[in-house]
């Protein structure tokens, strides 16, 4: 299978996931309970890659607890401008064949036939807009604007450390193109 179709092979698996048995008390023990109502603005395919993201950093023996609330609100900023399902695979096959032009298509306002692009780019700096809004803590909020940054190989400070295992948990299950 070419990458293309790797990736949206990844993609439509996660797009239909829907949450499980067992992930509201999860949600209960990782999330403060004045980030509840943030969590429930995620649509349910999000929701359940939210939980997914959170079940691996446990499996893994991760603790912190803004990592393992960052796993479930990381893409919290895409409520502010839902996207159909179309427009997740149009992002997902333009950034595997057209990365630089998916980029600058992102630049400007989420309006018109460029609005996934701009979500895509956009989204980390309005989750940490809406995690601080609703009183998350300013450390959840930085790893929620920088979940897809680019990251040194030999990551220094501890929000880095905490960065590089959310990339890995959410790239693994394909969350970078959700
Ligand atoms: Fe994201
Ligand atoms: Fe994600």
């Amino acid at each position: 299978m070419s990458l293309a179709g790797h990736r949206v092979a990844q993609f439509l698996r996660a797009a239909f996931a829907r949450p499980a048995a067992g992930d509201g008390a999860l949600l209960e023990q990782h999330l403060p309970p004045p980030l509840h109502p943030a969590f429930t603005r995620l649509s349910r395919a999000e929701q359940a890659h939210a939980v997914a993201t959170l079940r691996t950093l446990l499996r893994q023996g991760h603790t912190d607890p803004d990592l393992l609330a960052a796993a479930l609100l990381h893409d919290l900023g895409k409520s502010r401008a839902p996207l159909q399902l179309l427009e997740r695979v149009l992002i997902v096959l333009a950034q595997s064949w057209l990365p630089r032009r998916a980029a600058r298509w992102g630049q400007g306002e989420p309006c018109g036939w460029r609005r996934p692009f701009v979500v895509a780019v956009h989204h980390p700096a309005w989750g940490e807009a809406l995690v601080l809004e609703a009183r998350g803590y300013p450390r959840l909020a930085e790893i929620v604007r920088r979940h897809h940054d680019p990251l040194p190989d030999d990551v220094r400070t501890p929000v880095d450390r905490l960065l590089k295992a959310l990339q890995a948990a959410d790239g693994g299950l394909g969350g970078e193109l959700l």
